[in-house]
C-alpha cells in the first residue's frame, strides 16, 4: 500500500493578547494561580470581524504553500472545530469556497478537542484507500466566543487559533504508523454547551441562564486526561510497533502543563520531548495540536525520519492518538 502523511503545516494566531494580568480585573483569580495550576500565560483573542473560518484560511494558505499544493488540487477540507462560524452551512464549506478549492468536497467534524486526530485519521483512510489523493485537514477554533469570562474556573482556560495540515502520499517508511481512536460519551456532562441544539433550542431563558458558554467539571476531566494521555499514546505506539523510547518529539493536547507533565513520567520521557506552546496561546480545543506541530516545523524542531506522537482528548468524552515518522 501507499504511505500516507503530513505534506505541510501552517498556523495562525489572532494578535490581540489576553493575559492572566487582564483576566485579575475580570474575575477573581490571580497570576500565580493560573501559571502553577495550568502554565498559561495569555491567550490570543480573535478581532471582532474574525470568526472561525477567518482563522482556518490564514493557516491553510500556509499549509498549501508549505506542501506546494493548490487550493484546486485538495480533493477533501475537513475542518474539526466546536466553534464553527454556523450552525450550517459547515465551517469547511466557508473555507472551500474563501480558499477556491473547487475541487474539494467538505465537511466539519464534531470531536472537540480531539477533532484534528480524528480527522487525520480520516484523511490518512481516504487516501489509504485510493478514494482521495490531497486532504486538507483543520483545527480552528474561536473559543473566546463560547467562553464565560465571568466563570473562573473556565475563563482563563481558553484562546483562539487555527492549525492545518496537508496530508497526501508521502515516501515509503515515512508517514502515519497508527491511530488510536476512543470515546467515551457517558462523560459527556463533563464538558460541553448544552444550549442551541434540538435538545434546549435558544431562547431568551437559555441565554440568561448562560447556556450557550463552556461548562466544565475541571477536576473531573483533569482525571480522565492524566489516564488517557497515556494509555492512548501507549496503544497508538503499540500499534505502531515502537517503544516508548523511540518517541524524538510528543505533540499533546495544550490544555494544562500538569496534564502534560504527567503523560510525559508516564511515557518516562524528558521535559524537552515535549512540544508546549500553552504558555502563549492557552487551550485552543482541535487547534492545539495542529498549531504546536506546526510551530514545532517552524522552530527546526521536527527532522525526517523522526517519530512524533499526537495525543489529545476533549468533550464526548474523546480522545485520539496517532504515530507517524516524519
Ligand atoms: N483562580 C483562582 N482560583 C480558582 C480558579 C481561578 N481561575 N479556578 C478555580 N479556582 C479555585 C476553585 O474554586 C477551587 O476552590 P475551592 O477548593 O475553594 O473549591 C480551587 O481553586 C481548586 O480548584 P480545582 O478545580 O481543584 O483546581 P485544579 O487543580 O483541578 O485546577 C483546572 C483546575 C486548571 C481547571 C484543572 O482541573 C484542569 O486543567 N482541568 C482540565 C481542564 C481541561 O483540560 N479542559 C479541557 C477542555 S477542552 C474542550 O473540549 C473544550
Amino acid at each position: 500500500g501507499i504511505s500516507v502523511g503530513i505534506l505541510g503545516t501552517g498556523k495562525y494566531v489572532p494578535e490581540r493578547r489576553l493575559t492572566n494580568q487582564d483576566l485579575e480585573k475580570m474575575v477573581e483569580t490571580n497570576d500565580e494561580w493560573i501559571v502553577t495550576r495550568t502554565g498559561m500565560k495569555e491567550r490570543r483573542i480573535a478581532a471582532p470581524e474574525q470568526a472561525t473560518s477567518d482563522l482556518a484560511y490564514e493557516a491553510s494558505i500556509q499549509a498549501l504553500k508549505a506542501a506546494g499544493v493548490t487550493a484546486e488540487e485538495l480533493d477533501l477540507i475537513i475542518v474539526a472545530t466546536i466553534t464553527p462560524d454556523m450552525f450550517f452551512p459547515s465551517t469547511a464549506c466557508i473555507l472551500q469556497e474563501k480558499l477556491g478549492a473547487k475541487n474539494a468536497a467538505a465537511f466539519d467534524l464534531s470531536a472537540a478537542c480531539s477533532g484534528f486526530i480524528y480527522g487525520l485519521a480520516n484523511a490518512n483512510g481516504f487516501i489509504a484507500t485510493g478514494v482521495y489523493k490531497k486532504i486538507l485537514v483543520v483545527g480552528a477554533e474561536t473559543l473566546s466566543r463560547i467562553t464565560d469570562y465571568t466563570d473562573r474556573n473556565t475563563a482563563i482556560l481558553f484562546g483562539d487559533g487555527a492549525g492545518a495540515v496537508v496530508v497526501g502520499e508521502v515516501p515509503q517508511g515515512r508517514g502515519f504508523k497508527s491511530f488510536k481512536l476512543g470515546a467515551d460519551g457517558a462523560g459527556g456532562d463533563l464538558l460541553r454547551i448544552c444550549g442551541g441544539g434540538s435538545r434546549l433550542p435558544s431562547t431568551e431563558q437559555t441565554v440568561g441562564e448562560r447556556k450557550h458558554f463552556i461548562e466544565m467539571n475541571g477536576r473531573d476531566v483533569f482525571k480522565f486526561a492524566v489516564r488517557i494521555m497515556g494509555s492512548a499514546a501507549e496503544e497508538a505506539l503499540a500499534t505502531a510497533g515502537y517503544e516508548k523510547s523511540d518517541i524524538d518529539l510528543l505533540i499533546p493536547h495544550q490544555a494544562n502543563i500538569r496534564i502534560i507533565q504527567s503523560a510525559l513520567e508516564r511515557l518516562e520521557l524528558s521535559a524537552d520531548k515535549a512540544m508546549i506552546n500553552l504558555d502563549k496561546y492557552g487551550n485552543m480545543s482541535a487547534a492545539s495540536i495542529p498549531l504546536a506541530l506546526a510551530e514545532a516545523v517552524e522552530q527546526g524542531r521536527v527532522k525526517e525520519g523522526d517519530k512524533l506522537v499526537l495525543v489529545g482528548f476533549g468533550g464526548g468524552l474523546t480522545w485520539g492518538a496517532s504515530v507517524l515518522v516524519w
